[in-house]
């Protein structure tokens, strides 16, 4: 993996699985866990890939209701902070941006790369750490993350290093769970109820290696108020702000949140920035 902030960009056929020393525990067990989960990801990453619109989150909200990409990106160098299989990469490449996707798992990015030659794009994909990319200051005009760095790297990290990565009033868009998911996942790790599990002021990481459901995982959120401490503080202005509701024709569960909760609490949010002048 390519050193903390160095200034040249690797190959994008750097398959190196090796850890550095100081690489945070989050990411060695979250690149484990991904390099494990990443088959159950194929059928899906090729169904985005095939999107001719894109959709959003667990619910699949379509992009002509969020809005959360330009129509044209063709002066535009993005950068996607935990691409996974890379649909949402492909998205902006067929706007015409010059895209970057960075992953932690090489095993999703075995994928990524599949469905790249598959659909004839160019896209540059790097195996790495999203809290600490090898691009210089200042490379990108776009970032963003769907449940990437989004949900597995920790904000006080990763949210600083893409201020670093883009350029003077570039936009910053995240999607990922509702800091209400996190205090209404019961201790087991089933699915969001209708009670308070855990306390919401001091969120910061939720560990799931020893709950009994589907365990495995370092995620991190914080509460509304910790989030926008930390964009002010960085020097990210928020532009927009979505708390998504699931359709009301969908019922099922998705990911440990029912259809049905999800009509009553936004299961996930949006963060729209831009870095200041
Ligand atoms: C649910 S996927 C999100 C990507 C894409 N939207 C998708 O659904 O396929 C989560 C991805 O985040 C990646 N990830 C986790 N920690 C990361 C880190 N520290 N740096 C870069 N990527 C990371 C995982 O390897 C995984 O591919």
């Amino acid at each position: 993996m390519a050193g903390k902030h160095s200034k040249t960009p690797p190959p994008d056929d750097n398959d190196d699985n090796s850890e550095l020393p100081d690489t945070p525990e989050h990411v060695r067990e979250n690149r484990s866990y991904w390099d494990k989960r990443a088959p159950d990801w194929v059928a899906s990453g090729e169904r985005n890939w095939a999107a001719l619109e894109p959709i959003w989150g667990i619910w699949g909200i379509p992009e002509s209701q969020l809005h959360l990409l330009p129509a044209d990106m063709s002066t535009l160098k993005a950068i996607e902070l935990g691409c996974g299989t890379g649909y949402v990469s492909a998205w902006m490449a067929r706007r015409g941006a010059e895209v970057v996707g960075i992953d932690n798992s090489l095993e999703q990015l075995k994928t990524a790369k599949r469905l790249t030659k598959k659909h004839a794009l160019q896209l540059t994909l790097i195996h790495g750490n999203a809290e600490a990319v090898p691009y210089p200051d200042e490379s990108f005009d776009f970032a963003i993350s769907e449940y990437g760095a989004a949900i597995w790297c920790d904000p006080e990290l990763w949210i600083p290093e893409v201020h670093r990565l883009l350029r003077p009033r570039g936009t910053l868009t995240f999607l990922g769970n509702h800091p209400l998911t996190a205090i209404c996942t019961p201790p087991s790790g089933a699915s969001c109820d209708e009670r308070l599990h855990a306390p919401y002021f001091g969120m910061h990481k939720q560990d799931w290696r020893n709950v009994e459901i589907d365990p495995g995982g370092i995620e991190f959120n914080l509460t509304i108020s910790d989030w926008l401490r930390l964009f002010r503080r960085t020097g990210l202005e928020l532009m927009d702000y979505h708390e998504l509701q699931a359709p009301a024709d969908i019922s099922e569960l998705r990911f440990a949140v029912s259809g049905a909760w999800a009509q009553r609490w936004p299961s996930e949010q949006v963060w729209v920035l831009r870095k200041s002048a």
